[in-house]
């Protein structure tokens, strides 16, 4: 099986290689990412030398870059690349539709001509918008997103039901909740916060603190992406939930907790612009059809995240000294 997985680089796909790798040993993988801040070549380092692995440069807006690398020929496509981070969406939605919109239509359309048997759209719960207490989109829920971030995922979505449609092309859409573990860029909230709090810095607060969010181990979600590309249907759309819904507020005093700092850190700010107040999913189509189910408790997965930070301060500390710091520092400027 040769596999073409782009965005590679960034959190959940080195999971997902790493994943591969590990319970897939004959396939071929084709890492194709165009390293933006938040791809990182560090997240790869132990399979560098792997014989079933390799890593092209390029980006999934430009037709040289796409052509070129679909010319080797690949049996499934799994589209992780993207612009992932809706405060950045806020400052500057132009690239979040040139990728996540434009380079999802690109993709489609050569990969289309090349035949091959799977492409997965790697989508979000965010597409559906914020849900109310106890209330759960389902595959058929509207699309109701808030954020340029939501929004482009969402066309993305629509346009790779288009390409099913009109031309049989084999595309399958996962929408997961929101992803927790190793290798997350610091700025999503479970690390940046980890990293801050272990420094004594403050932890900034949206609002009351009270939005909500279903958290899933990206190991769980990984299993659940194979899942669906050996075993789904095409053009159908599968749900990955966790049943581990959690405020901002108790996530935050969970973290503290267990790295042994005070509340005292967490400061309440000015709230995110259009800050969905909850996701949740229903996810029982994926257990139904395909028999997937989340494993890993949030308690147990938390702690291996946080473990893991902190045994590879290296890694987090060369990302927050580097090019981040300019996001953080007109992010923090503007909003509060
Ligand atoms: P990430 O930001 O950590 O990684 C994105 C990767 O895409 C980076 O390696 C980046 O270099 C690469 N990339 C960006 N633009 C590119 C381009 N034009 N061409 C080639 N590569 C490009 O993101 P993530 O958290 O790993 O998310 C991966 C996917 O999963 C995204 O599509 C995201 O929308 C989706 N998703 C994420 C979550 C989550 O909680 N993180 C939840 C649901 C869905
Ligand atoms: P985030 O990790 O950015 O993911 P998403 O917005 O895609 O769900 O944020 C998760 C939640 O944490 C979200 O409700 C916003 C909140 N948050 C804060 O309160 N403070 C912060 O500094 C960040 C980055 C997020």
């Amino acid at each position: 099986m040769r596999v073409l997985i782009t965005g590679g680089a960034g959190f959940i796909g080195s999971n997902f290689i790493r994943y591969l790798i590990n319970n897939r040993p004959d396939w071929q993988i084709t890492n194709f990412d165009n390293l933006t801040y938040a791809g990182n070549l560090a997240n790869l380092d132990d399979l560098r030398d792997n014989d079933n692995y390799r890593f092209i440069k390029g980006d999934i807006s430009n037709i040289d870059d796409v052509r070129a690398v679909l010319e080797s020929g690949f049996d499934n496509v799994v589209n992780f690349a993207a612009e992932s981070h809706v405060d950045r969406s806020l400052y500057d939605p132009g690239i979040f539709i040139k990728t996540n919109v434009l380079g999802t239509q690109l993709l489609l359309d050569l990969a289309q001509k090349t035949g091959i048997s799977k492409f997965l759209q790697v989508s979000t719960d965010e597409v559906y918008g914020s849900q109310n207490v106890r209330e759960y989109a389902d595959e058929k829920s509207p699309l109701l997103p808030n954020s340029p971030y939501a929004a482009s995922k969402a066309s993305a979505d629509l346009v790779c039901r288009s390409y099913f449609k009109s031309f049989d092309m084999p595309v399958i859409i996962t929408r997961s909740c929101n992803n927790y573990g190793p290798f997350q860029f610091p700025e999503k909230v479970i690390p940046f916060f980890m990293t801050r709090a272990l420094k004594d810095e403050i932890l900034p607060l949206y609002g009351d603190g009270l939005n909500s969010r279903d958290w899933i181990y990206v190991e769980d979600n990984c299993e659940a992406l194979l899942r669906v590309l050996e075993s789904g249907d095409p053009g159908q759309i599968y749900n990955i939930g966790s049943n581990n819904e959690l405020t901002n507020l108790d996530l935050t005093q969970i973290i503290l907790k267990l790295l042994g700092k005070p509340s005292s850190l967490i400061k309440f700010v000015e709230d995110r612009p259009a800050h969905d107040r909850r996701y949740g999913l229903n996810f029982d189509k994926i257990e139904n059809k395909l028999g997937w189910l989340p494993k890993i408790r949030f308690i147990d997965g938390i702690q291996k995240t946080i473990d893991w930070y902190l045994a590879n301060k290296q890694w987090w500390e060369n990302i927050i000294s580097g090019e981040y710091r300019k996001f953080y520092e007109q992010h923090y400027r503007n909003l509060r």
